[in-house]
């Protein structure tokens, strides 16, 4: 049994001081559960602050990108060094929006993820179709593309160490929630191909989560899906009572 894992992706939203008021009283919120894990994934600048208050709180701090480069000369770039050395033990990477906005291709994923394993932080691969591709059929070849790319460089041994959130790009921000049964399909499929390429015991415990427009009302039915291990939620953990609902699905 894999245990859930439910991730707040702020985006680039929040102050330090907002980002404080939301994590102290998230603690609050969230006491006495523990059979399911929380992350933050705050902007860069308040990761260090946000990181101090959520020490030995259980709750988990990810980045939401990191280079794929080691320190050196990489104006406006942020190091995997840095930031396990801040205390993320998980990094987003591979987010639609970094994939379309900037240009990430699925070689620079795959850079990434070795940069993160190399610190000891999870990385928490983001993949998913577009609109045209499930509209044409392709979810499945995407997806497909997306992870064999993706993880070419990642030894079999580093997959325990891997989360992969399944979040189709039309279901982001737009208030148009896979249904269930989609989503489950999805996962299924990408549970199968990491079967298929790394064996079945690490693709039983391989975490699963889903993104796209995941709310209060719509977390119980998707978590009640077979392959669906967690979520990674955007606009709705922005408001900190609609994420402990979450949480608390
Ligand atoms: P959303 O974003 O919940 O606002 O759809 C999810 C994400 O981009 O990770």
């Amino acid at each position: 049994m894999i245990r859930p894992i439910l991730v707040a992706n702020w985006k680039m939203n929040k102050t330090v001081s907002e980002s404080l008021d939301f994590v102290s009283r998230l603690k609050q919120l969230v006491i006495g559960i523990n059979d399911r894990q929380v992350v933050i994934a705050p902007p860069f600048t308040a990761l260090y602050s946000v990181g101090a208050t959520l020490k030995a709180s259980g709750i988990g701090l990810a980045a939401q990108n990191l280079s794929e480069n080691s320190d050196g000369a990489c104006t406006g770039e942020v190091s995997a060094r840095m930031l396990a050395d801040m205390g993320c033990t998980y990094v987003i990477v591979g987010h639609s929006e970094r994939r379309s906005l900037f240009g990430e291709s699925n070689a620079v994923v795959c850079a990434k993820i070795s940069m993160a394993l190399q610190f000891g932080m999870q990385p928490i691969v983001c993949i998913g179709e577009t609109l045209e591709e499930r509209e044409t059929g392709r979810t499945f070849d995407v997806l497909a593309r997306q992870i064999k790319e993706g993880l070419h460089q990642i030894e079999s041994s580093d997959i325990r160490h891997l989360l992969i959130a399944y979040e189709p790009v039309w279901a982001i921000g737009t208030g148009k929630t896979a249904t269930p049964e989609q989503a489950g399909k999805a996962h299924a499929f990408i549970r199968q191909l990491i079967e298929k390429s790394y064996g079945k015991e690490p693709a039983s415990r391989l975490p699963v989560i889903y993104g796209g427009s995941v709310r209060p009302d719509n977390i119980g039915k998707l978590m009640a899906q077979d392959d669906i291990n967690g979520a990674l939620v955007g606009g709705a953990s922005l408001d900190v009572d609609t994420f402990a609902k979450i949480v608390a699905f």
